[in-house]
This record gives C-alpha cells, sequence and structure tokens, in this order.
C-alpha cells in the first residue's frame, strides 16, 4: 500500500485499484469519462479540425467503455473504502438533445455491490455552454457510501449547500479539467488532514493538487501518459511555489512498480475556514 501514496499512477484503475488492500481509502473524489466520445468527432472536434488543433479522444468515453469502467471503479471502491467514507463522483446531467445524462445511471449503479447513493451536488458553471434551448450551465457530482456505513462528515458545525458554484479553469491543461476549489471543497468536507484520497480517473491530477494543498494523501491512477506527465508537472510547479509539497525524484510510476518516495508529503495543516 505505502508504494501507492502520493503517486500519480500511470495505468489501468481497475488492474490497480484490484492491488490495494481492504478499507485503505478515506475517500474518493473522481471525475470519470463523461461517456460523450469527447474530443472523437464531436462539436469540439470539429471545432479544434477547423482551427487547426489536433484531436485527442479520451480514453474509455464511448457509452459502453464508461459505463464499463465506472461499473468497475465502483464495484472496487466498496471493498477499498473504509466504513463510513465517501465515493464522489461527477458526471453529466444533461440530455435534450446533446450527449445522453449519466446522473440516473449512475445514482442506481451506486446504489448496488455495496455502495448506497446519497446525494447529488449541482456544480454550478455560472455560464451556459453552447447550444440551444436548455442551455447546460451545471454538472452533477453524485455521493455515495457504503451500504450499511454513515456519510463521514469533517467537522459537524459545517453545512454545504446543494449548489457549488465555481467557475471552470480558464487555461485548461485537460479538456475535462475540473476547478481546484471545486475538489478542495469536497476533499475538505469529507476528509481530515492525513487522510487518503483516491483518484482513479485522475486526468490532469487535480485531485492530487487539492490533496496537497489540504495536507491529505493521494492515490492518482491515469490511463493516458501524457495526462500523467502533465500532472507531474502541476505537482511540480505546485512544490516550486513553495509550498509544503514536496514532489520528489519519483511522483509518478507505472502499474506494476513498486517504488516509494518517502521525502514525498508533508501534510500541511490547513482548517476547513480556508476552503469552505
Ligand atoms: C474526465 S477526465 C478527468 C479530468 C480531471 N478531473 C482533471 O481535472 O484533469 C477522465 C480521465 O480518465 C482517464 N481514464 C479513462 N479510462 C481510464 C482507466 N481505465 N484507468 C485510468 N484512467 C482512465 C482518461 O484518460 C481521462 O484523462
Amino acid at each position: 500500500m505505502v508504494e501507492f501514496i502520493d503517486q500519480i499512477i500511470h495505468g489501468d484503475c481497475l488492474e490497480v485499484m484490484g492491488r490495494l488492500p481492504n478499507e485503505c481509502i478515506d475517500m474518493i473524489f473522481t471525475d470519470p469519462p463523461y461517456g460523450h466520445g469527447n474530443h472523437n468527432g464531436d462539436w469540439n472536434a470539429r471545432l479544434n479540425a477547423h482551427r487547426g488543433i489536433e484531436n485527442k479522444p479520451i480514453a474509455n468515453d464511448d457509452q459502453e467503455s464508461m459505463r464499463r469502467v465506472v461499473s468497475g471503479m465502483l464495484e472496487r471502491a466498496a471493498r477499498l473504502l473504509k466504513h463510513d467514507c465517501c465515493c464522489c463522483c461527477c458526471c453529466c446531467c444533461c440530455g435534450g438533445g446533446g450527449p445522453r445524462p449519466t446522473f440516473a445511471w449512475l445514482a442506481q449503479r451506486m446504489d448496488e455491490n455495496g455502495l448506497q447513493f446519497f446525494h447529488s451536488v449541482i456544480w454550478d458553471k455560472g455560464n451556459p455552454g453552447l447550444g440551444w434551448r436548455y442551455r447546460r450551465q451545471h454538472e452533477m457530482i453524485m455521493v455515495a457510501h457504503r451500504t450499511g456505513g454513515r456519510l463521514r462528515w469533517a467537522d459537524d458545525n459545517v453545512t454545504q449547500r446543494n449548489v457549488i458554484c465555481a467557475a471552470a479553469p480558464r487555461e485548461r491543461v485537460h479538456p475535462n479539467e475540473k476547478p481546484l476549489e471545486l475538489v478542495q471543497r469536497f476533499i475538505a468536507l469529507h476528509t481530515l488532514p492525513g487522510d487518503t484520497v483516491l483518484d482513479p480517473f485522475a486526468g490532469s491530477s487535480t485531485t492530487a493538487i487539492a490533496c496537497a494543498k489540504l495536507g491529505r494523501r493521494f492515490i492518482c491512477i491515469e490511463k493516458d501518459a501524457q495526462y500523467v506527465a502533465v500532472g507531474k508537472r502541476r505537482l511540480e510547479e505546485f512544490a516550486a511555489q513553495g509550498n509544503l509539497f514536496k514532489p520528489g525524484a519519483q511522483n509518478t510510476m507505472e502499474a506494476g512498480e513498486t517504488a516509494y518516495n518517502s521525502a514525498s508529503t508533508q501534510p500541511e495543516q490547513l482548517s476547513l475556514d480556508g476552503v469552505l
């Protein structure tokens, strides 16, 4: 287990999660492929092609593959999460002539195989996307805990509206990059300093940065080597800004490697007040 801590692992999450021990994770925050075939012939792909920008499809982003990997991730999540710990999973909200919505399927799927769906939270991006009729301004984060468990809440004196407003990042290093502020908020609500957060679909590893900022440990898994490198660079930039997190020589690993960088994280003690 220790070899996975504070690492961005290059590999398939279903395989890597299968190698983690039971009940070793304090929270899962993740943002799986949306099942839209993003950047693979969609509107963005056509716009990029028009601008002469290369398109790079997101791995497992067709409907069938998305459901397979998300389902496999949730099955493993129930085994890995500690008893009262939760899984927060971003998903698409829409429909109506656009891509098929995922939230209804996800809520139902979260209610099986050892997990229990608890609540859906709206991420309000502040601006509507391009489109017609109902233009999309929000995405959803679905929250589940283990069957028979409770939703772990870091501070009972804190309440949280179930609509969270946060602008999408302007300069993106990943086409689906989430606002750091949004990810930090969920992590602060459900974990304490020193806890371990798993992100099986890490993309540019926004979750790792959020954990480093809040003094949590992380395990990020990403299938695409290009995004693993992006995540590593973000961590290095974060450390270069004088933050306590010190990425050592190795903060990424290939699935199957067992290197551990013992000099990695010095948990930063931040109070919830700084985030909420
Ligand atoms: C929606 S993006 C995550 C973006 C991320 N939240 C961020 O802020 O950058 C989903 C990511 O999951 C990755 N992915 C897809 N299938 C995977 C798998 N089986 N194992 C690990 N990563 C996978 C994709 O390569 C993609 O980068």
